[in-house]
C-alpha cells in the first residue's frame, strides 16, 4: 500500500508537552539567579505539590524511578524479600526492585483496565512478601479498597506508582495518597514535566526526612544550606546515598505548570470523548473502558486493535500510522516477555494470559494538552480511510 502523506505537513509528536510562557520566563530567571542546583525553588515546588496532591510531604527527586527505589529502600527491602507488581507498566517499577536485591513477583491485571487484579495478587502474596507496588495505568486508579484492605490484612507496604496518574482521583481520594507512599514522574511525555524529574509523597515524617538525605548522597546538609549564605559549609555523610537530586532549573519548570493541570486534564478529556465517538464503531478496534467511582488522569489513550477481526495488526498500524505523520507508543510490552525477567527470574510466556493480550494488540494514539481538536480528528480520519480501504 502506497503511504499516507500527511496533508498537513508535520509530524504528530507522541506526548509533545504543553509549556506555558511563565514556565519558560521561570527557568529564565533561575539560570540568571546564579544558583541552578537544588535550593529554594525545589522548596517551593515540593510545598505546592504537597498541597495539590493533598499529602503532607513531598520530596523532589531526578525521577519517578528514583522515588521508586527510594520508597523501596525507606520500608528496607532487601535480598530474600518479594514484591508484588504488575507486568504491564514501564520497566522502572520492576527494575528498582531487583536493585534491591529483592525478587519482582508479577500478577496478572484485569483485562478490561491493564490494572493489577487484587485476586491475583492476593494469591501471589507469600510470606515473603514486603511490598505491592500498584500501576495506576494510562492514569486510571487501581481498585485501591481492595488494596489497601490486602496491604493491612497481611502487614505489607502499599507504595502507589503514579507516573501515569498525577490528576486522578479514586471514589473522590486523591490519588498518591492512598498508599504508603507515592512516586510521580515528570519525564517529557507526562502531563506536568521537568525535562526529567520525580517526587516522592508520603504522610510519614520521619520517612520525607530520610528521603531528603539519601537523595543526596546521604548528606546531613544539602548542597543549598551548604553554600548558601546561612550555614556554615559543614556536613556528614549519614548513610551511603544516592545522587537522586532535583535541581532548581527542573523546580521552576514545575511549579509553573502546577495551577495548569486540572484545565490541561479538561481538555484531554474533551479529546479523548472525540477519540471515543471516532473510533467506537471500528471493527475490531476496542476503545477504553469507562468507569464512574474514579476520575481518570487521561494521560494515556489507549486502544486495542484485535487482530482476529481488524483489518490490519496492531504493528503494521504503527507503522502506517507514522507515515501519515502520526508518532504513536506501546504500553507496554509486558515485562515478563522481556528477555532480563525470563532470565533472571524464570519467567515464561503464558504465565499472564491478560497482560500478554494487552501487550500484543494495545496502541497508544496521541494524546496531551499540546493537541488541538484538529489533531485528533486527523488522526480518526486516518483510521477510518484505513479502515474503508481495508487491506490491500
Ligand atoms: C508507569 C511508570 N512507572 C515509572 C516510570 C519511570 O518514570 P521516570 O522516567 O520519571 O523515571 C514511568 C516512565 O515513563 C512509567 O510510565
Amino acid at each position: 500500500m502506497s503511504p499516507i502523506v500527511s496533508p498537513r505537513g508535520r509530524y504528530l509528536v507522541f506526548g509533545a508537552p504543553r509549556l506555558p510562557e511563565e514556565a519558560i520566563e521561570a527557568v529564565t530567571e533561575v539560570l540568571r539567579s546564579g544558583w541552578l542546583g537544588t535550593g529554594p525553588r525545589v522548596a517551593a515546588f515540593e510545598e505546592a505539590f504537597a498541597q495539590y496532591i493533598g499529602a503532607p510531604f513531598a520530596v523532589a527527586v531526578s525521577s519517578c524511578t528514583a522515588a521508586l527505589h527510594l520508597a523501596l529502600s525507606l520500608i528496607g527491602v532487601g535480598p530474600g524479600d518479594e514484591v508484588i507488581t504488575s507486568p504491564m507498566t514501564f520497566a522502572a517499577t520492576a527494575n528498582v526492585i531487583v536493585h534491591m536485591g529483592a525478587r519482582p513477583v508479577f500478577a496478572d491485571v484485569d483485562p478490561r483496565t491493564g490494572n493489577l487484579d487484587p485476586e491475583a495478587v492476593q494469591d501471589a502474596i507469600t510470606p515473603r512478601t514486603r511490598a505491592i507496588i500498584v500501576v495506576h495505568y494510562t492514569g486510571r486508579p487501581c481498585e485501591m479498597d481492595a488494596f489497601i484492605d490486602l496491604a493491612q490484612r497481611h502487614g505489607i507496604f502499599l507504595i502507589e506508582d503514579a507516573a501515569h496518574a498525577l490528576e486522578a482521583f479514586y471514589k473522590g481520594r486523591k490519588v498518591g495518597t492512598l498508599g504508603d507512599l507515592a512516586a510521580f514522574s515528570f519525564y517529557p511525555t507526562k502531563s506536568l514535566t521537568t525535562g526529567e524529574g520525580g517526587m516522592l509523597v508520603t504522610s510519614v515524617e520521619a520517612w520525607a526526612e530520610r528521603a531528603r538525605v539519601l537523595r543526596m548522597h546521604g548528606l546531613s546538609r544539602d548542597a543549598w544550606r551548604r553554600y548558601s549564605e546561612e550555614q556554615f559549609p559543614d556536613y556528614e555523610v549519614l548513610e551511603a546515598g544516592y545522587k537522586y537530586n532535583m535541581t532548581d532549573i527542573q523546580a521552576a519548570l514545575g511549579l509553573a505548570q502546577l495551577p495548569y493541570l486540572e484545565g490541561w486534564r479538561r481538555h484531554r478529556e474533551l479529546l479523548w470523548q472525540i477519540y471515543n465517538e471516532g473510533l467506537r464503531d471500528l471493527a475490531g478496534i476496542h476503545i477504553p473502558h469507562e468507569d464512574v467511582h474514579i476520575v481518570h488522569a487521561r494521560h494515556l489513550y489507549t486502544i486495542r486493535v484485535d487482530p482476529r477481526e481488524a483489518p490490519f495488526h496492531r504493528n503494521e498500524l504503527i507503522r502506517i500510522l507514522h507515515q501519515a505523520g502520526i508518532g504513536t507508543g506501546i504500553h507496554y510490552k509486558a515485562l515478563h516477555l522481556h528477555r532480563f525477567y525470563q532470565q533472571a527470574f524464570g519467567y515464561r510466556p503464558g504465565m499472564f494470559p491478560h497482560a500478554e493480550r494487552i501487550s500484543e494488540e494495545t496502541l497508544s494514539l496521541p494524546l496531551t494538552a499540546h493537541m488541538e481538536e484538529s489533531d485528533v480528528l486527523y488522526v480518526i480520519d486516518t483510521l477510518r480511510q484505513l479502515w474503508r480501504r481495508g487491506k490491500v
